[in-house]
Formats: C-alpha cells, structure tokens, sequence
C-alpha cells in the first residue's frame, strides 16, 4: 500500500501524530498536507514526551522524509522554534522539504485573526489565534506569500506591500490598532530566508518520484473531518479541507495514485472551541472522562469539551473521506465505566436522523440516540492482541465497527508509540 492518508474523523485531537508515528518504521516519506501551527499532535516515544505543531509526526522516525506541502500555511518563526527544540532533544531534522508553493503566515496575520476574534464577541468562533484563518484568506484572495517569495527580494516587497493596502485600514481605522510597516515585515521574512532555502523543493515532484519508485507515503491531515471548511461544522471549523481530498491538492498528486484513507476516531469524542457537539457531557460527567483522558489542549492548553462516540459523526467521516480503516484511540481511558453509551442516531424536533442532517440548524438541536455497551474494568494498557482485550472491549470495537461501518484495523490502548494493537496491515 503506497500511498495512505491520514485524516481525523471527529473534531480533532484524536490522536493522528500518534497513528503517523506508529507507522513511521514502514514508511518512507510523510507529507502535511493542510493546516499549521494551530494543530498539536503528543507523541510519547520510550515514556519521552514530543509536541509537534507545525511539523509532520513523521520528523519522529529516522528514515522517513518529513515534508511541508503546498497545501500548508508556515509560520516561520515558529518552523525554526520547533526544529531548534528537536535538535537540542538530539532528534535529526536535516531531512525536512517545504514546498515553494506552501503560504507564509506573517506576524500581522496573528495580529488580525486575535483581534477579529475578540470584535466577533459571543459570535467568536475559538480559533488558536495562530493565523491560520486571515492566511487562507489573504491566498484565496491571491494577496498571500509564499516560501518562494523569499528569495526575491522585490517581489517579496511588492506583495507585502499589497496585503497590506487594506490591512492597514482595516488594523487602523476599524481595530484602532498601530499600523504595520512594510519594511519591517519584508525584513523580517527576508531574515529566514537563507535557513529555509536548503529545504525549499517542489513538493509535488519529490511525492510522486518517490511513488514512481514504489516508496511509501503518509498523506497526514492537520484538524479533522468536522473542522474541514467544506464538510465540517461552518463557521465553527478552520479554514482548510482537512479531508482526504486536501491531500490532493495540498501535496500535489492525482486521486488515483491513493491506496488506503486511514481515518482517526478517539473511542469517545472531544473539541476545542466554539461550535455544536450533540454527545457533549456537561458538568461533573464532562469533568470525569476529561480528567481520565487528559484532554487538554496541546497547543492552547484550553480544556476540551469531552463526549461520547458518535456514529452519525463516524459514517459521515466515512463518507466524505471514503475511509478504508479505522484507527480508534484511547480506548483505555474507557475502562472502569459500568455503561459506555455510543449515539446511534440524532432526534431534532421529534424526527430521527440516521445521517447527518442536512442543515445547520438542525444539527445544532440535535439530541443523541444511545445504545449502552457493557464496559470492563481490566486494565488494558498491556494488550498487544485482540484477544488480550476483555469481551466488552472487543464487543464495543465490533460496535463502533458495525455502526461506522469500515473495519477497525488499529486499536490505541495507551500513549506510548507501542500501546496498540494491529488488526488489519494497511501498509
Ligand atoms: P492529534 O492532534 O490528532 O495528533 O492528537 P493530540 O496529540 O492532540 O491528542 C491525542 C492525545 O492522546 C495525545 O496526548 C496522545 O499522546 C494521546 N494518545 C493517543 N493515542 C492514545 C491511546 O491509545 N491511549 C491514550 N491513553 N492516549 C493516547
Ligand atoms: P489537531 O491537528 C483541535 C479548532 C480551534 C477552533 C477552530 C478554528 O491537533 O487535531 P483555527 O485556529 O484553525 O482558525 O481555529 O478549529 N482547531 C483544532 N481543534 N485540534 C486541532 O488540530 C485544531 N486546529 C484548529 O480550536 O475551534
Ligand atoms: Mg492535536
């Protein structure tokens, strides 16, 4: 299996770093292919902690070509951060490309996505504050910088100068903010410009050369399917496709050369930031399984909103990312409940919904459907089988796998790179 991409199926979080780095040693090359500093992905290797952001998981394993595509936006100030603290870990990160292609967020773009937030009010939407939002906007209204711009000098004015025509006004005369000079940015871009050139290569070429050969290759999302900007949870989401098509137009190769779409489902659900969430649990239920999952932010260090599993969420992640396997996680965090419930179906206003409803509106007064699974209350840190797992377990996986209705091929049973189980062999 050549060429598999890696998308999360829920609101993020679910533990795509994790499901990457597992599969490091089989693979060759990873691409990031949407998104950028607003993810956060833990990886826990031999009991050492690593938090990546704008880096693909695959920077973890020795052998495996890391890469930045096209499809990416780069904060370089926080790209040479992030391979700084690697290199003092003494992990290698020479092998690192970025796509020419690949936008730039500069500072103001910070500036205008935590200021546009805080004028939002109650209407705010929770975003990281890391730019991502006025950076996919300023490339769809072809205002934006790329890695390219860089080495030249003229033209890397020139664009600055242009985004920053109604910038400007807008940071002065609406968010009564200082005006941004040209000069300080340009100079500021320009100051990485010698670091970054080794890394700069066409992506697209470097992915397709190594498909050519028969290597493989890891397409990993950034954010999941319910944050993806055409098929999540609008205006709630981010502002790139973090489904499987994203790795098409964000690593630069044809739908036909994708062997397998792995999505990652946590065994229950979380979120950050605002937006509807019908198997939310509130109150001291909401604080249990947040405090047995440790589900806290790695990126804003927010508390996430935590839930039940939702098939609806599952079958529809299915759908638009034509998932071949399933990956679920933290299944340990669920031992010791007496009932785990998983919501079958919606109701809103009387009528039942099996998939997703159509509208906004309804999905936001969605009411879960549950069927209650027995739970177990052995410890299951230590299973490297299925048949390690107690019946229950192995029943609720069964579950999640009749109601998504795609094979779970791998179970998480643990943080560390090696608490997992492997059912299917996708690669
Ligand atoms: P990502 O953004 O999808 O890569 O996920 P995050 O890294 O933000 O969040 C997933 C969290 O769950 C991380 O802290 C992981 O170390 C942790 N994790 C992943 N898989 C498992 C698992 O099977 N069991 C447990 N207990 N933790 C896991
Ligand atoms: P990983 O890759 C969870 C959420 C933010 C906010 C919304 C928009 O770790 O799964 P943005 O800054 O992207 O404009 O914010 O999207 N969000 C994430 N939530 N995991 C992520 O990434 C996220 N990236 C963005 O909380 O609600
Ligand atoms: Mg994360």
């Amino acid at each position: 299996m050549p060429a598999v991409i890696v998308v999360g199926t829920q609101w993020g979080d679910e533990g795509k770093g994790k499901a990457t780095d597992h599969l490091g040693a089989n693979v060759d090359v990873v691409v990031k292919f949407n998104g950028g500093n607003n993810a956060g992905h833990t990886v826990v290797i031999d009991g050492e902690k690593y938090a990546l952001h704008l880096l693909p998981a695959g920077i973890l394993s020795e052998g495996v070509t890391p890469i930045i595509g096209n499809g990416v936006v780069v904060d370089l100030e926080v790209l040479f951060q992030e391979i700084e603290a690697l290199e003092t870990r003494g992990m290698d990160t020479s092998r690192l490309k970025i796509s020419a292609n690949a936008h730039l967020i500069p500072s103001y773009n910070r500036l205008i996505d935590k200021t546009t937030e805080k004028f939002l009010g109650k209407r705010q939407l929770g975003t990281t504050g890391r730019g991502i939002g006025p950076t996919y906007a300023d490339k769809m209204n072809r205002i934006g910088i790329r890695a390219q711009d860089l080495f030249d000098e003229s033209i890397l004015r020139q664009k600055v100068e242009g985004a920053l025509v109604n910038k400007n006004h807008l940071l002065v005369k609406v968010f009564n903010k200082r005006k941004v000079d040209v000069d300080e940015v340009t100079a500021e871009l320009l100051s990485y410009a010698d670091r970054i050139k080794p890394m700069i290569v066409d992506s697209s070429l470097v992915v397709n050369d190594a498909l050519d050969a028969g290597k493989t290759v890891l397409f990993e999302a950034g954010q999941a399917t319910m944050l993806d900007i055409d098929h999540g949870t609008y205006p709630f989401v981010t502002s790139s496709n973090a489904t499987a098509g994203g790795a098409c137009t964000g690593a630069g190769v044809g739908p036909t050369r994708i062997d397998a779409v792995v999505g990652v489902s946590k065994a229950y659900t979380t979120r950050v930031g605002e937006g509807p969430f019908p198997t939310e649990l509130f109150g001291a239920e909401g604080d249990e399984l947040r405090e047995r999952g440790g589900e806290f932010g790695v990126t804003t260090g927010r508390p996430r909103r935590c839930g039940w599993f939702d098939a609806v969420v599952a079958r529809y992640a299915a759908r638009v990312n034509g998932l071949t396997d399933l990956v679920v996680t933290k299944l340990d965090v669920l031992t010791g409940y007496e009932k785990i419930p998983v919501c079958v179906a919606y109701e809103v206003d009387g009528q039942r919904f099996d998939e997703m409803p159509p509208d906004q509106t309804s999905f936001h007064h969605a009411k879960p459907v549950y069927e209650f699974l027995p739970g177990w209350n052995q410890d299951i840190t230590g299973a490297r089988t299925f048949e390690d797992l107690p019946t229950n377990a192995q029943r609720y996986i069964e579950f999640l796998e009749d109601v998504s209705r795609v094979r779970v091929s791998v179970i998480g049973v643990g943080a560390d790179r090696e608490a997992a189980i492997v059912r299917h062999e996708f690669i």
